[in-house]
């Protein structure tokens, strides 16, 4: 058996693998929480489930768990400034979505319009794994638009997709 690897090495490899780039979002007593996040993935089909992995220290941590409903914003290119100011530590979270240019879905939570699908859950299972939380969620609305440049993330920057 393996010893356990260093977070170095755990990075290392990490981040030589490409995702895409969502927003988590959710309102809890009227105020939105939005949070960047690539540790997204699809689950099940039947039913339709996605989770995301949130950090447990994480300020989002606490309002997706204060929520059963939450959004997820599955980010366009032009939306890299976005994604970067929601990433931000310790942002104030009052007027966060200001700058962001978003629409409710009909749960009520935010969603990007720089956005190529948004999805909109109901949280089924929560589960500790580490230092993060595996949020699973039934997706009860879906929508889709008009754009079709990814906003990407390899090797800790972001990128575009290169088309032939
Ligand atoms: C490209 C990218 C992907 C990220 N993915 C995740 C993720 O999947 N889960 C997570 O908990 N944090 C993720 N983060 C970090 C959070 O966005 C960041 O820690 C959080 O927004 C900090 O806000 P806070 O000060 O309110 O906690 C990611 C950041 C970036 C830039």
């Amino acid at each position: 058996m393996g010893e356990d690897i260093g977070p170095a090495q755990y990075k290392a490899a990490l981040r030589r693998f490409a995702t895409g780039v969502t927003v988590i979002s959710c309102v809890v007593e009227g105020q939105d929480h939005a949070m960047t996040a690539s540790a997204f993935t699809a689950v099940s089909l039947e039913p339709p489930l996605v989770l995301v992995c949130v950090a447990r220290n994480a300020r989002f941590s606490a309002a997706i768990g204060a929520s059963t409903q939450w959004g997820v914003s599955i980010l366009g290119a032009s939306a890299q400034s976005c994604a970067d100011w929601l990433a931000t530590s310790g942002r104030p979270l009052a007027g966060q979505l200001e700058r962001v240019p978003h629409h409710r879905g009909s749960t009520g939570v935010a969603l990007l319009d720089d956005s190529l699908a948004t999805l909109e859950c109901v949280t089924t299972s929560r589960t500790a794994a580490g230092d993060h939380d595996v949020v699973v969620g039934r997706v009860v609305a879906a929508a889709v638009t008009d754009l079709d440049d990814p906003l990407l993330h390899w090797m800790s920057a972001y990128h575009g997709i290169a088309r032939d």
